[in-house]
């Protein structure tokens, strides 16, 4: 994926290479990080639908939930802006966001409890409603 880094941060990213994500610090990092991690965990829980491991299941699922129920928190007002691919969409229609926000912490738990139950066809089908709540909050509030 590109970034897009303009004059004067282009510059100080480069003089502080050892920092991530274009230069993101504080909150931003922080979002970016948890973010990162769930696209890991995405792709562990591909591999562990498939061979319908349910203790993997659940460890994955578990930690995205515990990341949608803090998400809103790491979108403080004010935060968005080069490097954050967050769109202004983010905090001009908060309620929505929110929404998309409390829809995946939904996902999310379904997912927990299908692995649980180890039901390999609820399990599937959760999984992709997780997977189409990422997207379904990426098309309207994150830049491609
Ligand atoms: C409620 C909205 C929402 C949900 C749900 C969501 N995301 Fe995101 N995601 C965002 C926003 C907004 C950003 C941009 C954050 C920024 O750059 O400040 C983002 C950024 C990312 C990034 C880029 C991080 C980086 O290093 O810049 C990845 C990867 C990602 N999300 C993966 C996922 C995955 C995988 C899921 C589902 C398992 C998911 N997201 C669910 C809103 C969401």
């Amino acid at each position: 994926m590109k970034r897009v880094i303009f004059g004067a941060v282009s510059v100080w990213a480069l003089a502080s290479a050892a920092v991530a994500h274009s230069g993101a610090t504080g909150v931003v990092k922080e979002r970016m990080d948890r973010f990162e991690a769930s696209k890991d965990s995405a792709k562990v829980l591909r591999g562990a639908v498939k061979s319908a491991d349910f203790a993997a299941i659940e460890a994955e699922a578990v930690a995205l939930n515990a990341w949608a129920s803090e998400m809103l928190e790491y979108f403080p007002e004010g935060s968005g802006g080069s490097p954050s691919e967050a769109l202004d969409t983010v905090w001009s229609d908060w309620d929505g966001f929110s929404a998309k926000a409390g829809d995946y912490e939904m996902a999310t738990a379904k997912l927990v409890s299908a692995a649980q139950s180890q039901d390999a066809a609820a399990t599937a089908s959760a999984f992709k409603a997780v997977m189409g709540s990422c997207k379904g909050c990426h098309d309207d509030y994150k830049a491609d």
